[in-house]
Formats: structure tokens, sequence, C-alpha cells
């Protein structure tokens, strides 16, 4: 995979920069237990450099078909980061996803996982109909055992933070989109998951909501309600907004082909996507995803 720092790297003495961090081989083993989901870390969050949240090492996978989703992949993802994934349809994002779950095994190599708690988002946000919105939110902090009052406690907290407090007893069928989304990014989030992992989960929305809910995603990241995240889109633009990294695929059978550091720090603001570094950086990964696996 070449790494393919992006010009506007040099703008790490903007206030906004991030110390580019030494970076260990990808793929290496993970070798400490992830740091826990905190509610607040009095130093601040550090952003990239910590413990492997999930590693691959020369990961294939072949369905029993004999399609070939994915050539070997090489990545670890470690605990502070927030890595998204861009590539064409097909070309295997949904797979690499399935294999850091578990969904799946690889046909070769290891994926090994250090997160305690994974949680995985789809583009369809799957609520229970019947359940109101405090209790789909509960599902599955029910299912891990957790206390009721805890579970409560827990849920009402996320409800409150993605912006559906008033909305505990309505039913999915009278939310938006967003709102429905927002339900799935909660229930997700009830267990400060070490490792999220999300296949593109605004795709279905409109400009507006998906603008807005990755802003309300990113407070959530800042707030640490997750450890690590594997997010996969289609959108190059909310790739570099949400993201300390961006990972390019080739088309199938996937290979990670260029790597882009994201030098923007957090919180980030909403206008940060109006700044020429942003749509250079922008640019830069839109041209290496169009060379598809053009080296
Ligand atoms: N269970 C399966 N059995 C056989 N082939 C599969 C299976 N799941 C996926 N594939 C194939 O593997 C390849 C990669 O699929 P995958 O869903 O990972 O792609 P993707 O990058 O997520 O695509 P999209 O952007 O359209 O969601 C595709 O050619 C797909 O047809
Ligand atoms: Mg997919």
């Amino acid at each position: 995979m070449s790494r393919r720092p992006h010009s506007a790297r040099s703008a790490t003495t903007h206030q906004d920069a991030v110390p580019q961090q030494a970076r260990r081989p990808p793929g290496e083993d993970p070798s400490t237990p992830p740091r826990a989901c905190s509610d607040g870390d009095e130093a601040g969050p550090e952003y990239s450099g910590g413990a492997a949240a999930v590693a691959f090492r020369g990961a294939e996978k072949r369905y029993p078909d004999g399609t070939v989703a994915l050539a070997p992949i090489d990545l670890t993802v470690r605990d502070g980061e927030f890595v998204s994934v861009v590539g064409a349809s097909g070309c295997g994002k949904s797979t690499l996803l399935r294999l850091a779950s578990g969904l799946t095994s690889a046909s070769a190599g290891t994926v090994t996982v250090a997160a305690e708690t994974i949680s995985y988002v789809f583009q369809d946000p799957t609520l229970l109909p019947w359940r109101s919105v405090r209790r789909n939110v509960e599902m599955l902090a029910e299912l891990t055992g957790m206390s009721r009052e805890e579970h409560r406690r827990r849920a009402s907290e996320m409800i409150e933070l993605v912006g559906l407090a008033g909305f505990e007893r309505h039913r999915p069928r009278s939310l938006s989109g967003g709102m429905r989304m927002r339900v799935s990014l909660a229930r997700s989030l009830v267990l400060s998951p070490g490792l999220f992992l999300l296949d593109e989960p605004f795709g279905a929305l409109d400009e507006m909501s998906r603008e807005r809910l990755n802003r309300e995603l990113l407070r959530l990241f800042e707030l640490r309600r997750f450890a690590a995240a594997i997010f996969v889109t289609h959108s190059v633009s909310e790739a570099v907004f949400l993201s300390t990294r961006v990972l390019v695929m080739s088309p199938r059978p996937g290979r990670l082909i260029a790597e882009f550091e994201v030098p923007f720090g957090y919180p980030r603001a909403a206008d940060l996507r109006f700044r020429s570094d942003f749509t250079e950086l922008t640019a830069a990964v839109a041209h290496r995803l169009r060379e598809g696996g053009d080296e």
C-alpha cells in the first residue's frame, strides 16, 4: 500500500493540526489491551497512536463460490483512530468490515481483534418497529446482561447525546430517516465499543441530514464514546471530514492502494469543509480513487 501524504500535510503548523505520530508497521499484532472508552479524559483526547483495536495481516477473502473479494490486506487500526475506507462499489469494503467484526473469517492470513466490544452499524438502521426509541436503544445492552438500571442510564444518556430527547416513546415509523439512524447510533454506542464499524451509515440520507449526522458522529468520537472506528463511505468529503486517516481501495479484489493522513485536529468545525486545505486533500483522495488500481 502506498502512503501518499498529501501536500497539505505541511499544514501541521496550523492550529488545527494533529502532530504526526510515529506509526508501527501496518499489520503488526496488537500487543496491549485496548484502552477503555472513558466518559472523559482530563488530559484531553488523543487521536491515533493508541493500542491496536484490530490488525489485519495478509488477510484475504475468497467466498465459497470462488469470488475473491479481498487481496491480502495489511492494516492496523488503533485506539483513537477514525479510519475511513473509500473504493468502488463491489471492491470489498463491506467484506473488510465483516472480517473485522468476525461475522466472516479470512481465507488466508489473520485478523486479530483486541477490542473487547465491537459495534456494527449498517446503512439500514434495522430498528424493531414495535419497540419505542428507548426500547430500541436499550436492546443491545439488554442482551449483554447489563443491569436494568445501568442500561436505562446509558440509554438515556445516549438518547440525549444523539439529540432524541423527547422522542423516547416514539415508534420508528414516526421518525425521519435521520432520526432512525440516530437511534441506530445510540443503540450501538450504549456499549461504548472499543471498535466501531460503520458501513455507509448515512448513504440513504439527504445532504443536509447527512452533514448534520457527520457532525454528531464527530462529537461522539470527540467525547470518546467509541475508541476506534472503521467507516465505509462513497463520499470522499465525508471521509476526510470525519477521519484521522483515509484508505483508498482498488477495484475487486480489493487492495489498500493509498493512505492519506488527515492533518486536521479535533474538534472540527462544520466550516472546515470550505477551507482550501480541506478541498485540496479531498481532491487528492478523489484523484487516487479515480486512478483505481493503476499505480
Ligand atoms: N456472500 C458472498 N458470496 C459471494 N460473493 C460475495 C459475497 N458477499 C460479497 N460478495 C462479492 O464480493 C465482492 C465484494 O463485495 P462487498 O460487499 O464487500 O463490496 P463493497 O465494496 O462493500 O460494495 P458496495 O460499495 O457496493 O457496498 C463483490 O464482488 C460481491 O459480489
Ligand atoms: Mg458494501
